[in-house]
């Protein structure tokens, strides 16, 4: 999120003992202290005491951004870290775009930069086949939008790797898993936020949000796909969804990969009025309960992502 003079970076995207190539400071009141000095590294003592102060971004000067962007890059794509650590700061970093993508009136901006972060995404999966398991993973905290859209983005990924996408097609799927709920931007946010069911009015409204996302990717030179998981990702397999109320074929094969992403994730993250489901019995409820809603292939391939989160969680 950029203040002007200052821009907020989350603090996962900074690991201890790595020398950090830019100034950070931290935000006391309504003013910037100076925290860290260029060059000069985090220790873990002082990063823990920062989580046990609650303090979750620090900032840098906005501009040097272009070498925060540098930084978490060559951090994922270096031998610094191992999978692990390198999938949490990646994740970090991602979350802090896709804020910027429900927040910032600047939207175009955040579209253009998102396609780094599914690059990213992409190549630390083609790096290391444990990585994706690793990303999967570290999610599952907090319901929000933005950590449900990154989510969506790397479970759709997943998906699209196991169902035979490759290059840049695979990267689409990215995009659309990442831009699949954007038009809740237009949505109150005492309806997005509401603890417990909502009413009949308030669902009418957030059913709105697949042409919501649809209008506003409109206006953006994007590809036709990615406007497909957004406006489709609510349709169902054999009828029923919505907002067009089309089936099978007629929903375009990414929308059916986001959909099965998008349900699962809901499924197994905690909501402020509901427990969430373990990936084995989200699973069953999909495939016993609410199956008309997908593609079985996609189911299929479903299961075999959930195996390589087990095997990779196995292996950590
Ligand atoms: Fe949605
Ligand atoms: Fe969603």
């Amino acid at each position: 999120m950029n203040f002007g003079k200052y821009t907020r970076i989350r603090l996962g995207t900074i690991p201890p003992n790595v020398l950090v190539p830019f100034d950070l400071y931290l935000k006391v009141g309504s003013h910037f202290v100076h925290y860290l000095r260029n060059g000069d590294q985090l220790s873990p003592e002082k990063k823990d005491q920062l989580i046990a102060k609650a303090a979750d971004h620090f900032f840098i000067l906005s501009v040097e951004f272009p070498r925060f962007k540098n930084f978490v890059n060559s951090l994922v794509t270096g031998s610094q870290l191992d999978t692990t650590e390198k999938a949490s700061v990646l994740r970090e970093s991602s979350m802090a775009l896709v804020e910027e993508l429900f927040e910032s009136p600047h939207v175009e901006r955040a579209l253009i930069q998102s396609r780094e972060v599914v690059d990213q995404f992409v190549s630390l999966m083609k790096q290391d086949a444990e990585a994706m398991g690793q990303l999967i993973g570290l999610s599952g905290h907090d319901f929000y939008t933005y950590n449900h859209s990154v989510d969506v983005s790397i479970y759709s990924l997943g998906l699209g790797q196991i169902l035979g996408y490759q290059g840049d097609d695979l990267k689409i799927i990215g995009l659309g898993g990442l831009f699949h709920d954007i038009g809740k931007r237009n949505i109150p946010l005492s309806i997005i936020c509401k603890q417990g069911p909502l009413e009949d009015n308030e669902w009418e409204e957030m059913k709105k949000h697949p042409e919501y996302g649809l209008a506003i990717l409109m206006e953006q030179d994007i590809d036709e796909r990615i406007k497909a998981c957004c406006f489709e990702h609510h349709e169902a397999f054999l009828g029923g969804g919505y907002p067009r109320d089309i089936k099978g074929e007629e929903i375009h094969h990414m929308a059916r990969i986001v959909s099965v992403a998008d349900t699962y994730d809901a499924l197994t993250t905690k909501r402020s009025y509901q427990d969430p489901m373990t990936p084995k019995a989200a699973i069953e409820f999909m495939r016993d309960r609410i199956s008309h809603k997908f593609d079985p292939e996609v189911m299929k391939a479903m299961l075999e992502v959930l195996e390589r989160m087990e095997e990779s969680q196995e292996a950590s």
